[in-house]
């Protein structure tokens, strides 16, 4: 697809129904699309209004159709089990075939929730694309979330049926989800028809019950049933993200320009051609795995990498090199902090020596910033482009980033590079005015959003209107903050709200003060999110106590982080709590965060003019001062 970024991306703003209608064209459709985009009586317009398709014969079918059945669709690859595995799209076809019969036989119909609560593994790929192929829509849970955030999942999505693994497994630990999930259906409203669990030796769940199947069992005697048409603008999936509260925004994905985003950008952005191998370390409950294991490399008929492990530990910092070699991928996209954690174990990179890394083209970086030094370390070692890119839960795919497959154009360390086609990019002031080059502001996104990008929140359309669009009049507000340079590089400094990105996952400082409010001994409290050389971010809570309250510090602070592990999960990383006289606040109230966050990070904080009281702050520049 070589060619010139900018007249490809003014195309896509000018002449939208010729840019896509030339990607749609890379789409099988069983009817074809009268309106490219939609009147707009939802929250957002929906693309490919009218046309009929289906993911799954999109990503599987039409390869095996075309001759290519045997080609290697899925490499499992899972170092804490010692399985290595390949799935061919014709194997590929069968088992998701198979397995839309068995929910078929369980009562799943099109438009009904399938909640899929399973670690990287061929089972979980093959879960989510039989719901596709039957038109059941899969929202997948990752599995480092606790009980309680599981309920609060089941009860918006009110899943017919929960496909489950017996157990995950996290380095040397075993997990075993079926308590956790009993946990789960014991706090929710809704109780699912059925559970059915992909039994693991390491530790089979309890089949006892009557409403518990075991998914081989159920799949081998299933009828095969074929891809139902469904329309472009009908849901796929929902898949759970942090909020500013605490209940979690259920994300909305359709299905024809998801497919279309997805499909450009195989070839735009990461510059793999059909057939080759794609690895996207990272995992199927997160938004990168759902685009980037999942439905666009096998869109693409590459073969996906499925990594069951971490990119140190299992067995070493070396894993990710030696697979990239085994496989010869030839695209890799993982989280910067992976790349931190091996950098910091293996500093001069020697576990990569020896490895034939040549048919790898470029490494993808999202879901935090990537500091330059790491950029420049990876870079340094490989010899390869590094493309930092910017991305969200809503938007599906990337908002900006360097696109390798169409021109090499120049990386700016820190930036994520420029807008991918359909984002209109802006910064803004606070009055909602476009801001010059080089000047911070709020990073915004000029309506109509291109494909792929989330029309609405599940059953919350004016939760969708009230989070995204009120701000700023015409505009997505994005939530992250940055500039825009005099070249039109985009650079994404921070959240500008209360979301906390943790080793690049996304939480929300409410849900873990709602936790720490809830404790009998706490008055009042904040979460924030203080810079840490490994996970980007980790979350630190401040806390004052009830007046007579004597525990000390270290006894409530095991409390709290006991129960904030409990409530949320392991994944929030929730390790520090600091008791304190008071919260410094504004006079109207609002705790300020920021300056809490700024004084953590030894940056001289501008005091708001309107805080009650500054001395406040001298406690907790003591506290936080570096030791
Ligand atoms: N299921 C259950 N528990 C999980 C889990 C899962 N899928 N993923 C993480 N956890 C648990 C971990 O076991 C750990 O628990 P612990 O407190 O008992 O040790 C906790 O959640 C924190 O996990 P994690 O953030 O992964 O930290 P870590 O110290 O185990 O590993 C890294 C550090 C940097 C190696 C790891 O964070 C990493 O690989 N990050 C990449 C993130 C990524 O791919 N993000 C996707 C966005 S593109
Ligand atoms: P998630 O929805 O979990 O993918 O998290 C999205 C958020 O992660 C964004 O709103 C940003 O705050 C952050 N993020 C993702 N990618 C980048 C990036 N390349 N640079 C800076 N921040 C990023």
């Amino acid at each position: 697809m070589a060619g010139d970024y900018r007249s490809l991306y003014r195309q896509s703003l000018e002449q939208p129904e010729l840019f896509w209608g030339q990607v749609a064209k890379k789409l099988s459709w069983d009817e074809p699309y009268s309106q490219l985009v939609g009147d707009g009586a939802e929250p957002i317009p929906r693309w490919f209004v009218g046309g009929k398709l289906n993911a799954c014969y999109n990503c599987v079918d039409r390869h095996v159709e075309a001759g290519h059945g045997d080609d290697a669709a899925l490499l499992y690859e899972s170092p804490v089990t010692g399985i290595s595995r390949s799935v061919s799209f014709a194997e590929l076809q069968g088992m998701t075939a198979r397995a839309g019969g068995a929910m078929r036989a369980l009562g799943v119909e099109t438009g009904d929730r399938v909640l899929i609560y399973m670690p990287n593994s061929v089972e979980a790929v093959v879960a989510m694309l039989a719901c596709a192929r039957i038109g059941a829509i899969h929202s997948v849970v990752f599995g480092g979330f606790a009980p309680r955030e599981l309920a609060t999942r089941i009860d918006d999505a009110t899943p017919k049926l929960v496909i489950a693994a017996s157990c995950g497994i996290e380095g040397a630990k075993t997990l075993e989800y079926q308590p956790m999930l009993d946990e789960a259906y014991a706090l929710a409203s809704h109780r699912p028809d059925h559970t059915l669990f992909w039994q693991r030796e390491q530790a089979p769940a309890d089949l006892s019950g009557s409403d518990v199947s075991d998914w081989a069992d159920v799949l081998a005697n299933a009828e095969p049933v074929d891809c139902v048409p469904m329309a472009a603008t009908d849901p796929l999936y929902i898949l759970y993200t942090s909020g500013t509260t605490g209940q979690p925004k259920g994300i909305v994905r359709d299905t024809g320009g998801y497919l279309a985003a997805l499909a450009w950008s195989m070839e735009g952005i990461y510059d793999c051609p059909p057939g080759a191998t794609y690895w996207a370390a990272s995992d199927v409950g997160w938004v990168v795995g759902h685009s980037y294991i999942v439905y666009a490399p096998l869109l693409n008929r590459n073969a996906t990498v499925i990594f069951e492990g971490k990119p140190i530990g299992t067995p070493d910092a070396g894993i990710f090199w030696q697979l990239m070699a085994k496989h010869k991928v030839r695209s890799f996209f993982t989280a910067p902090t992976a790349i931190r954690a091996i950098k910091q174990v293996d500093p001069d990179g020697s576990l990569a020596g020896g490895h034939d890394l040549s048919e790898l083209k470029a490494i993808f970086l999202a879901g935090e910033r990537t500091d330059p030094d790491t950029l420049v370390w990876l870079e340094n070692l490989l010899g390869k482009p590094v493309v930092d890119h910017w991305w969200q839960t809503e938007t599906g795919w990337a908002i900006c980033a360097s696109p390798v497959g169409i021109e090499k154009m120049a990386i700016k360390a820190g930036s994520t590079s420029v807008p991918m086609p359909g984002w209109d990019i802006r910064c803004l002031d606070s009055d909602g005015e476009e801001l010059g080059a080089d000047e911070n502001g709020a990073i915004a996104a000029k309506l109509p959003l291109p494909p792929g990008a989330a029309p609405t929140l599940w059953n919350a359309d004016e939760r969708y209107r009230e989070a995204y669009l009120q701000r700023y009049e015409g505009y997505y507000q994005s939530g992250d903050a940055g500039y825009i340079d005099e070249d039109g590089h985009v650079f994404v400094m921070g959240r500008t709200d209360d979301v906390i990105n943790v080793a690049g996952h996304r939480l929300s400082s409410a849900a873990m003060e709602e936790v720490l409010a809830a404790h009998p001994d706490v008055a009042e409290c904040c979460v924030v999110g203080i810079a840490d050389a490994l996970k980007g971010q980790l979350p630190v809570g401040f806390v004052v106590l009830k007046s007579g309250v004597a525990t000390d510090e270290a006894e409530i602070g095991a409390q709290l982080i006991a129960d904030v592990r409990a409530s949320i999960g392991p994944v929030a990383a929730f390790r520090q709590v600091y008791v304190m006289e008071k919260l410094p606040k504004t006079r109207s109230g609002k705790i300020l965060r920021k300056t809490i966050r700024q004084l953590a990070d030894g940056e001289e904080p501008q005091i708001p003019a309107t805080i009650e009281d500054a001395t406040v702050l001298d406690g907790y520049r003591e506290r936080l001062a570096p030791a």
